[in-house]
């Protein structure tokens, strides 16, 4: 049997496992449906979720690829009690984590494209109304978005064909250690902006009253469903990196600093877009083209703007990049376990595999966008998006949950042995009962809720 690679270090294991975590759910998705939800009130129950929803199921799934050793599309093989069919849950995953970068890809795409637009003045001196225009335009052209995809693709498998250790490990190091420091930068510079006073309090004061008025329930499910996409729960996408550590550290602990780094990722992220917003006076609630329609107006009214928007383009493809290599890895891996490929093979198949499953979202915006499949308005994204993470995500977790808590998969006292190897922070076991009924209705809850929302 072939050694299975490592890490060389403990902070690559952990700076990996935050760059799956830290992407476009982080930059991009918190900061607008903290403004559609009325900000501190919608921060805090997110908050609340993250720790009795993420962390116990980031725990699971990094005690399931330790003790398995082998990527999701294997770790049901070897841990299942003979004869069940909990591996059928593996290859789902699997399925999950081609359907996160399906979509990923092109808004990866777009983030460079955004940065190099940035950085040549593209926006200097454009209208509000212009400035819009780009991004209009740009979706109209699937050339242009099929060159800056397959940037995206060809650079991230590029990256993972150079191996665990010399790329995966040393470029995602570099890339986050760069991405916090520009974050740190942005973010100084925005809460120092005149005027910015009004955007932290509405960010960082709750207002629950305004949240009650904008529908209680929504914003509960969206702060649930966004737990799970910003820790990458449910596909296996973090199991993997449990199967590249040692046993010296008990997983809890780990898990912790994973979601607390992810969290000031998130919340630094809404600390330049808020302030920022509420200097120039424009609506932090705008949605989804937040970032890239209002944003480049607020640096064009901003001293020194295209630096600062070339730095804020370059710190969101960053985080785009370190998930879209991590969910790449784990890709890898899974073709790797199943197959029996040499990495190199791995990478050139999945890299034109990647690159034509990506190509429905990619024209759903210009070719294909008369199917609308949620009703006008709609593309095959918000489809994408949806089978994701109203269904793959929260399921995924489920049987994640179900199998390290039944008799009938592995079973808590495994579980629990695995976790709690090592030094550090232990699981504890009286949360046994919550983690075995609680916590699943709690999931099976969010599931349902999310299609009463959507199709009610
Ligand atoms: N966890 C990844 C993100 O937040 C998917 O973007």
């Amino acid at each position: 049997m072939k050694n299975r690679e490592r890490f060389s270090s403990r902070l690559g294991f952990i700076l990996i496992s935050v760059g799956c975590a830290v992407g476009l759910g982080n930059v991009w998705r918190f900061p607008y449906i903290t403004g559609k939800y009325g900000g501190a009130a919608f921060v805090l129950i997110y908050l609340i979720f993250l720790a009795i929803l993420g962390l116990p199921i980031m725990v699971m799934e990094f005690a399931v690829g330790r003790a398995s050793q082998k990527s999701i599309a294997k770790s049901y093989h070897v841990l299942e009690p003979k004869g069940t069919k909990w591996h059928w849950a593996g290859y789902v995953a699997v399925a999950g984590n081609y359907m996160l970068m399906m979509f990923y890809t092109t808004i990866g795409g777009w983030m460079l494209a955004y940065t190099v637009k940035t950085a040549m003045g593209e926006f200097s001196g454009l209208s509000a109304e212009a400035v819009g225009g780009v991004f209009t335009s740009m979706l109209g052209q699937p050339g242009y978005m099929l060159f800056w995809m397959l940037v995206t693709v060809i650079l991230s498998f590029g990256v993972c064909s150079l191996g665990l250790q010399k790329g995966v490990e040393r470029i995602t190091k570099i890339m986050m250690s760069c991405l916090f420091l520009i974050l740190l930068v942005l973010c100084i510079r925005s809460v120092t902006l005149p005027g910015a006073m009004e955007g932290i309090r509405f960010y960082l004061v709750p207002d629950f009253q305004k949240m009650w008025e904008n529908g209680f329930a929504d914003a509960v499910f969206a702060a649930m469903g966004q737990a799970f996409f910003t820790l990458s729960l449910g596909i296996g996408a973090m199991s993997i990196f449990g199967s590249y550590i040692s046993k010296e550290r008990a997983l809890l602990g780990e898990s912790l600093n994973i979601c607390i780094l992810d969290t000031v990722v998130a919340l630094l992220s809404g600390l330049i877009i808020f302030p920022a917003c509420f200097a120039f006076q424009v609506n932090p609630g705008e949605g989804p083209g937040l970032v890239f329609v209002t944003l480049p107006n607020i640096f064009n009214q901003m001293a020194g703007g295209r630096l600062w928007g070339s730095l804020f383009f370059l710190f969101m493809s960053f985080a785009a990049l370190s998930t879209i290599i991590a969910v790449f890895e784990n890709i890898l891996s899974c073709t790797m376990d199943m197959f029996d490929w040499s990495r190199k093979k791995a990478v050139l198949i999945n890299a034109v595999l990647v690159t034509l499953l990506s190509l429905p979202c990619l024209l759903g915006f210009n070719l294909l966008s008369g199917f609308a499949p949620f009703g006008e308005g709609t593309t095959i994204q918000d489809l994408e998006d949806f089978i994701l993470s109203n269904n793959l995500l929260p399921l995924g977790s489920l049987v994640f949950l179900l199998f390290c808590t039944t008799r009938y998969g592995w079973g808590f006292q495994n579980f629990l042995k695995e976790a709690n190897t090592g030094t550090g922070l232990k699981f504890p076991a009286r949360l046994r009962f919550y983690v075995s009924y609680i916590l699943p209705l709690i999931v099976i809850f969010i599931f349902i809720l999310g299609y009463w929302q959507k199709f009610a």
